[in-house]
């Protein structure tokens, strides 16, 4: 019997992107949503367009943008959101409208203040709506875990009655365990008569770390498709992680008996996209993308992996697309071995982009003995960010010590080509650069945070910084790296001063020397 083919929702673009802290700009979804399509999810949801000007654009631009994929559009159950989702949808190939309402008692006594069926008249009016201006309509109600299952029956097969084609069971507060979530789909299977008409999906949150493990809990039960996210971004603890459910269905097939049309091998260079683009890092012992992922530490798996990589490798890691090492990179590395490094990467730049990522790999390998796949990936991915650069770091001197004032000489050269030189003091030498970078750009904004790591190993690792300033109540990121940390540092901040300038225009940096 042919495997089922399990339909994969992909919501990194608007559940991801409610994530604290991860927020994307147009064209990085753009390119995103490229991405994703190479992937192979089956649906994006690009976002929800009522909610701003910028997600309506957004997933306007998405619907244009995408050959082959659905893209959804999310709505409440309220006539505005569901017009302007099918508005921002309208050029898909595949547009979806995604509507949805909350069930559960908590939900409908403090949030929505109605009566039951006052909810399933707004769950139906509102799927009416939407089947009016497209033919795909997906319903969710919301919080359905926390739902009673006599209601959740009744919602479900009043809005299959009005034309959902999808009928999704979130878990939206992340309450749900294995059992307890298989129970509910089994019960809507067996008890809801139309069930059939519509696909059952799931999108489950992680309050609990139970996401991946409710979702395939699911599809044993008999769901179709599975709502998740790339790195499981999402709202607090995140979503179901698109990868590690994609390859939990990969590798067990034996027990899930399904199919998913992800081209398994993308699922790395994706998730450092979405990390680099939001800023958000991959913890290191992530399961799937996790920079430990394949790494063996003690000796005796080492040894294992090295005689038959089965032994303790229920994958291989070109299965997820992290490349094999081959040859060593260094100083003496020539332009075509880098060349080739970064296409096995997956990154495919113009011959310019790869001239610039090739000299400034050159002059990494001049301070470190080896380069590795984290460095070319810090670089090509720096390079690929779209950020104006309105300043760019020239040169910078530092004089730091227990008995001195850390004093900071910074040269900064502008859009123009003027160099701009000035000198200050601060509490240590990083905060003697960027009050220095402050007075240079005239741009003065709020440091919040501040973290540093070693991206590489060893005494010469280049330092990763990562920051972020807040500038009239919005924040803006700034991310480099260096093996110079200090050099790093001031490198993120004038990137998050680069973005304040593009989003703010002129206003917020008077001529440098005022
Ligand atoms: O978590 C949730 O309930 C949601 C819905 C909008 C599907 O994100
Ligand atoms: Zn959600």
């Amino acid at each position: 019997m042919e495997p089922r083919t399990i339909t994969i929702f992909d919501t990194t673009l608007r559940d991801g992107e409610q994530s604290p802290g991860a927020s994307l700009t147009i064209p990085q979804k753009i390119e995103i949503a490229h991405q994703l399509e190479v992937l192979g999810v089956d649906v994006i949801e690009a976002g929800f367009p009522v909610s701003s000007a910028g997600d309506f654009e957004a997933v306007k631009e998405v619907s244009a943008v995408a050959t082959k994929t659905t893209v959804a559009g999310l709505a409440r159950s309220l006539e505005k959101d569901i017009t302007v989702a099918g508005e921002a949808v309208s050029a898909a190939v595949h547009p979806r409208i995604h509507v949805f309402c909350a069930t559960s008692e908590i939900h409908l006594k403090h949030k929505l203040k109605r009566a039951h069926q006052e909810i399933v008249k707004l769950s139906v009016d509102a799927v009416r709506l939407a089947r009016s201006i497209v033919d795909d309509v997906e319903f969710s109600p919301e919080d359905a875990s926390r739902t009673k299952p006599e209601f959740l029956r009744e919602v479900v097969q009043a809005v299959i009655e009005a034309g959902a084609t999808t009928v999704n069971i979130p878990d939206t507060v992340g309450y749900a365990t294995p059992e307890h979530f298989y129970q509910i789909i089994a019960d809507l299977i067996a008890n809801v008569p139309n069930i059939s008409q519509a696909v059952i999906s799931v999108h489950c949150h992680n309050d609990l770390g139970l996401a991946v493990a409710n979702s395939l809990a699911a599809v044993r039960a008999g769901a179709g498709q599975v709502e998740c996210t790339i790195n499981g971004l999402g709202e607090r603890a995140g979503n179901c992680s698109l990868e590690e459910i994609v390859m939990a269905l990969k590798v067990r097939p034996d027990h899930y008996g399904v199919r998913t049309n992800v081209d398994t091998r993308q699922i790395y260079k994706t998730s450092r996209m979405v990390s680099t683009l939001t800023g958000l890092q991959v913890q290191r012992n992530k399961a799937i993308v996790g920079a430990n992922a394949f790494a063996h530490e003690a000796g005796i798996h080492q040894h294992g992996v090295l005689a038959e990589a089965s032994t303790y490798e229920i994958m291989r890691p070109e299965d997820v697309g992290v490349p094999k090492t081959a040859l060593v990179l260094g100083k003496h590395s020539g332009r075509h071995a880098f060349a080739q490094r970064i296409a096995d990467l997956g990154y495919t730049l113009s011959d310019d982009q790869l001239t610039e990522a090739v000299a400034h790999l050159k002059a990494l390998a001049d301070k470190k003995k080896e380069i590795f796949r984290e460095d070319i990936e810090a670089v090509v991915e720096d390079l690929l960010e779209v950020t104006t650069r309105h300043w760019s770091l020239e040169s910078m001197q530092i004089s730091s010590g227990s008995k001195v004032i850390p004093t900071a000489t910074v040269s900064l050269c502008n859009a123009a080509g003027d160099l701009i030189q000035d000198a200050g003091t601060g509490d240590g030498p990083v905060d003697a650069v960027y009050s220095t970078v402050a007075r240079i750009t005239g741009v003065s904004a709020k440091l919040t945070e501040y973290s540093i790591r070693a991206i590489t190993g060893g005494k010469e690792a280049q330092g990763e910084v990562y920051i972020k300033l807040r500038y009239q109540d919005r924040s803006y990121r700034g991310r480099a790296f260096s093996t110079d940390i200090i050099e790093a540092s001031a490198l993120a901040y004038l990137q998050a001063i680069n973005r304040i300038i593009t989003a703010n225009g002129n206003e917020s940096a008077p001529p440098a020397g005022l």
